[in-house]
């Protein structure tokens, strides 16, 4: 989608077959609106007195115009103003993405300036998220039945405004959300294709892109570096794993944070094999990995003033005559000895060597991972927010602040010293699982053992990376993305002022 900005007081800016964005706020009418003609402004109104369209939160109404040069205008309802906030607006987008398709709607205006300056963005990203589909394994549909994207948004800003401080934050965040669907993609591939091979080979997609370094560490060079945590998971797979680095750097600064993605391109449980019922949705094992992955992917394109790299340990969690058994020992990367006593608390595992290995060798001034780590975070907080985890206050401040900012938001969970003793081994350093209680709590105690100094934090996205009901930009059953605008804003938020 392309964003244009327009300063103009003037109302003939609008071309044919284009909709009219009007947010409003409950009680709004009646309407000012110098785009709208009067006939249309009376139609609007109309709808206010018959109760039709009120204003209300996520709700949104499409009227089409024949008598004016614009094919229609769309409403979108704020609810009140006192409970108004972006992602009300941002479901919104979502809403309007259906309704649009439904009239082929291909290009949109929306005027800030009238409208009590609600800000475009929101609608935008809403609306760029409600586009997605995931359709490639269906028959193609005919041409003529092929659904209509919105292909150009105008924002009309007051005359004498400026231009370019606007235009370049939608255009950041259209693209943000544009790699947010990148990242839903890779999820909702089926398994059978999206392995930790097919990961490698996107991320070496993102660096022909970017022209930013991509390494991909294959079993042999993995088994010299002592990568024996991430060796173990993936020793029943035919399917041989994969850490995938990719690399930005800038000269003008010194400060780099790294972004770690949890890769379980497939999750049976392993030898502690998991329940058959909704075994298929571990595909989604690896949305850590499709967040991480697809950040970097808009961050290489606006080369920012800061380092980056971005590590995904990938691999498939698989039952073969090699698998891992419960009991086995394994040194990581660090040293450090792990008792693994269920196969399946796999990611922890694979997490380990990537952040020890990010940890030495890249030596970030903060680190953040992203991963499906836990059913016990979905208990804890469903599908609305992410568990966080840290050893340093500031990141996870930062980091919560991002994901108010985008509406991916995260929840802090404790991480004393307690549930680090849960984790200790009987015959090893460590031992891969905990008690049953608290086990997000204690999977981060465990990951914590392989982070040193590094100031990190740890985002349990196991409630939001699938299978949300409820918000219009999403589809309840797919994977949604999460953690893609956040880890991009965190990143933006990080870059030093001079
Ligand atoms: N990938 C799962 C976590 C998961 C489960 C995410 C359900 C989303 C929905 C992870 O590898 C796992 O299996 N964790 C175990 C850990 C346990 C064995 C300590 C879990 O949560 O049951
Ligand atoms: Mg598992
Ligand atoms: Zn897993």
């Amino acid at each position: 989608m392309n964003v244009e900005v327009i300063a103009s007081d003037a109302c003939n800016v609008v071309e044919e077959e284009s909709c009219l964005i009007i947010p409003l706020f409950e009680k709004a009418f009646p309407l000012d609106s110098s785009l709208l003609s009067e006939t249309d402004e009376l139609l609007l109104q109309t709808l206010a007195d018959k109760g039709i369209f009120q204003g209300k939160a996520q709700s949104c109404y499409y009227v089409a115009t024949p008598k004016s040069t614009y094919q229609g205008v769309l409403v979108v309802g704020l609810g009140s103003r006192e409970d108004y906030d972006d992602e009300i607006l941002r479901r919104g987008g979502g809403k309007a993405a259906e309704l649009l398709q439904q009239h082929r709607v291909s290009h949109i205006y929306f005027d800030i300036s009238r409208h009590d300056n609600v800000p475009p963005l929101p609608f935008l990203e809403g609306l760029v998220l409600g586009q997605y589909a995931f359709d490639v394994y269906k028959k193609a549909p005919d041409a003529e039945d092929l659904p209509v994207k919105v292909q150009t948004a105008t924002v009309i800003i007051d005359n004498g405004v400026e231009v370019t401080p606007l235009l370049s934050s939608l255009q950041v965040g259209v693209l943000t959300c544009l790699s947010a669907n990148g990242a839903r993609h890779l999820a909702n591939t089926a398994p059978n294709e999206m392995t930790p091979r097919a990961l490698a080979e996107f991320a070496r997609g993102i660096s022909d892109e970017s022209g930013c370094k991509c390494t991909v560490l294959e079993p042999k060079q993995m088994e010299s570096l002592g990568m024996n945590a991430l060796l173990g998971v993936a020793r029943g797979s035919a399917q041989p794993p994969r850490l995938i680095i990719l690399e930005h750097h800038h000269s003008d600064t010194a400060k780099t944070v790294a972004l770690v993605g949890k890769g379980v391109t497939f999750d049976t449980g392993g030898i502690s094999i998991k329940p058959a019922a909704q075994m298929h949705e571990m595909k989604y094992d690896m949305c850590g990995a499709a967040a991480v992955l697809c950040a970097f992917m808009t961050l290489a394109e606006l080369k920012p003033a800061i380092n980056i790299v971005a590590v995904v340990p990938a691999a498939e969690n698989m039952t073969g005559d090699a698998a891992q058994r419960p009991g086995d020992i394994v040194k990581a990367y660090n040293g450090k000895t792990v008792e693994v006593h269920n196969t399946d608390a796999e990611g922890r595992l694979i997490l380990a060597d990537a952040m020890a290995y990010t940890v030495d060798k890249y030596k970030p001034d903060a680190m953040v991972d992203a991963a499906t780590l836990t059913g016990a975070c979905l208990i804890a907080l469903g599908h609305f927010a992410a568990g966080v985890f840290t050893n340093n206050q500031e990141v996870a401040d930062s980091l919560v602040a991002a994901g108010n900012a985008t509406g991916e938001r995260l929840w802090q969970m404790p991480l004393w010293k307690d549930y680090e003793k849960q984790v200790e081994g009987n015959h090893a350093d460590l031992c891969n699982i905990g008690p049953r209680e608290g086990g997000a709590i204690t999977a981060a105690a465990f990951l914590k053992n392989f982070v040193g100094d590094t100031p990190w934090a740890h985002v349990d996205i196991a409630g939001t990376a699938w299978g949300v009901k409820g918000v219009p930009y999403w589809n309840p059953d797919h994977a949604t993305g999460y953690g893609v605008r956040l880890l991009t804003r965190w990143v933006l938020d990080q870059v030093e002022e001079n």
